[in-house]
């Protein structure tokens, strides 16, 4: 997969893309990162990116012009324009499956108040948020959906260790143990050491439906209680 990011802070990315699952992941190959500056898009003297608000108030809008040259000067055929917004749909980990089966995405990372709209309306195919706060800019929601894709991406992790986790069967995360059997008084649950597989089987299952309708009944796990049969 080919990723670009276009933002106005490119040293912000340095760090997180160059270390473990994900710089292994760009070393074989997986996966080849380019951040942009969009700074470099501007045509005039004072490389100005930002302006203010038409009717007024507070803070200043990315312009479009630079903007809309930068994307149009790196985008590929078929390649979506994903702007990182608090206003964007909540990204999940049905949507880094969906952006992971692209050959190449495009990140904008929004700062300041935000961007002119036209940006919004005719430039995004996605505009995503990473969740129900507000950060100063896109760039660390931007490195959060890079991560939650790049581990899907074929060769990343060791085969099937993505299919057995918190949210991948919409179900959290069965709890894990290893050793020692006893620390500190505290034991693993016996059936983990029965060895009997489909007793462990049926424990994880109901471990993980347990988990999630107590701390996200909003995930929600078919209903083992309520209504019974006549
Ligand atoms: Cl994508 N941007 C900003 N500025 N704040 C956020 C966000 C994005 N997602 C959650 N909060």
């Amino acid at each position: 997969m080919h990723i670009d990011i276009l933002t106005l802070f490119p040293e912000m990315f340095t760090g997180p893309f160059d270390h473990s699952i994900i710089k292994r992941a760009r070393d074989r190959g997986c996966v080849e990162i380019q951040i942009h500056n969009i700074r470099d898009w501007t045509t005039d003297k004072h490389h100005v990116v930002d302006d203010y608000a038409f009717g007024g108030g507070r803070g200043m809008l990315l312009k479009p012009e630079p903007v809309f040259a930068a994307v149009e000067a790196l985008r590929r055929p078929g390649q979506p324009v994903i702007v990182t917004t608090p206003a964007g749909d909540v990204f999940n980990q049905a949507m880094a499956s969906e952006f992971a089966s692209h050959e190449a995405l495009l990140l904008l990372c929004g700062h300041y108040e935000g961007f002119d709209q036209r940006i919004h309306d005719y430039l995004a195919d996605r505009e995503v948020s990473i969740g129900d706060y507000v950060l100063t800019g896109g760039e660390l929601a931007a490195v959060v959906v890079v991560d939650a894709v790049v581990r899907l991406l074929p060769g990343v992790l060791a085969t099937g260790s993505a299919d057995d986790e918190s949210h991948t069967d919409g179900l959290l995360e069965y709890p894990q143990y290893t050793r020692p059997a006893v620390f500190r008084s505290w034991s693993v649950p016996e059936v983990l050491v029965s060895g009997d597989h489909a007793r462990i089987h049926a424990w994880r299952r109901a471990q993980a439906m347990e988990r999630t309708r107590t701390r996200r009944p909003d995930l929600s796990v078919p209903s083992t209680e309520g209504p019974t049969l006549p």
